[in-house]
């Protein structure tokens, strides 16, 4: 049985320059990047390559980038690291109702911690309105993070219109990219930013490392108290393999990410072309112009994902919705479009990556409608 993967979103394999590099260090750069001989300096030489390589990417100046575990650890160090640091001037930050749980999560915690969050709406393309960030604001909000790219419905956010509004009455601005970045071009300076995020793993580099942005100037608290490295705010001895992984995972997408993302957006096409022709009720969940090129999400009238998934097992993709004792449990992305849970439960998501080839996507499309004909 073939098997086609079509889950992209979730995490890529690691790529073979990747591979071949993390190879290299973890056999040449094991020293401590802190010691000051010879072998220290080999891995502390690899870590700043590594730096530089990520900067380069997102057009950011090295110093301005933190090694993390991945986008997790990124979201949380900003979300409460900026609120430690500027709990003087307020206690309010602004987010939407999509964000992945890596970000909303710690915002739910500062709730409790008795700072205010605005979760804002989106339409029911999956995208946020200026006007609604705009009625946020309070002359307590310290910090907006809008994410640049929906996990599930790969819609691209206005985060560099948010960032212009925003900016302006002295706020922060920060948005987690881990779906977007080495999808689309990123450049911070253009998005006008404070902070990003980003995890290696959706980017063809290996689990348990990424990087935050932090632009310099902007302030960021402690989260964990160490020996120093990261600028004394990530400390702990640095994966320098993993970093190499990341550092060369940026070159590997930066060469040609805009004639990739043209291919991909083709096959995508393609694949909604062939989903389309299968002669049962679609729904698309996102303006295909406003999406990052890898993902559909789609809903089959009626049907339930997981059962398809199930019937197709030579396809790996995920759902947009779980059922769990005979309730509809939603995805909070599509219930804050207002998808109405019998779509929400046929919805697939199938996000396509480098390694999708045109083969994949039709035996894709004929294994799906296989498995809908059977109920
Ligand atoms: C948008 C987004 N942010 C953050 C994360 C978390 O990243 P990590 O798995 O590296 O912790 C993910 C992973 O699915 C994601 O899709």
């Amino acid at each position: 049985m073939s098997e086609i993967y079509l889950d992209y979103n979730a995490t890529t394999p690691v790529a073979k320059p990747v591979r071949e590099a993390v190879d290299v260090a973890l056999k040449e750069k094991w020293g401590n990047p802190s010691s000051g001989h010879r072998f220290g300096q080999k891995a502390k030489k690899a870590l700043e390559c590594a730096r530089a390589q990520v900067a380069s990417l997102l057009n950011a100046d090295p110093t301005e980038i933190l090694f993390t575990s991945g986008g997790t650890e990124s979201n949380n160090l900003t979300i409460t690291g900026v609120c430690q640091a500027m709990s003087g001037k307020g206690r309010h930050i602004i987010t939407t109702r999509i964000e992945h749980p890596s970000l909303m999560n710690p915002c739910l915690h500062l709730l409790e911690q008795g700072w205010d969050v605005s979760f804002i709406k989106v339409n029911s393309q999956g995208v946020v309105d200026l006007m609604e960030v705009e009625r946020a604001l309070r002359p307590d909000t310290v910090l907006v993070s809008v994410m640049l790219a929906n996990n599930e419905t790969g819609a691209i956010q206005p985060v560099a219109a948010i960032s212009q509004l925003v900016r302006k009455h002295g706020v922060l601005v920060h948005t987690d990219a881990a779906q977007a970045v080495g999808k689309i071009p990123v450049d911070v300076k253009n998005f006008g930013v404070d902070y990003l995020s980003i995890a290696g793993h959706k980017l063809y580099a290996p689990k348990g490392i990424g990087a935050l942005y932090c632009r310099i100037g902007a302030p960021l608290g402690q989260l964990m108290f160490g020996a120093g490295q990261e600028q004394g705010l990530r400390p702990g001895t640095e994966p320098v393999p993993l970093a190499v992984g990341l550092g060369v995972a940026c070159d590997f997408v930066a060469k040609d990410i805009k004639a990739e993302a043209e291919r991909q957006t083709g096959l995508r096409e393609k694949l909604y072309a062939e989903l389309s022709k299968l002669g049962y009720p679609i729904i698309r969940h996102c303006d295909p112009e406003n999406t990052i090129p890898n993902t559909l999400s789609i809903g089959f009238i009626g049907k339930n994902g997981a059962k398809i998934l199930a019937q197709a097992p030579e396809i790996m993709a995920s759902t947009g919705s779980a059922c769990h004792d005979r309730e509809i449990k939603v995805s909070h992305v599509l219930a804050a479009m207002g998808v109405s849970p019998k779509v929400a439960l046929g919805t697939l998501r199938l996000t396509l990556g480098r390694g999708t080839t045109e083969s994949d996507i039709e035996i894709a499309a004929q294994a799906i409608g296989r498995a809908l004909t059977k109920g």
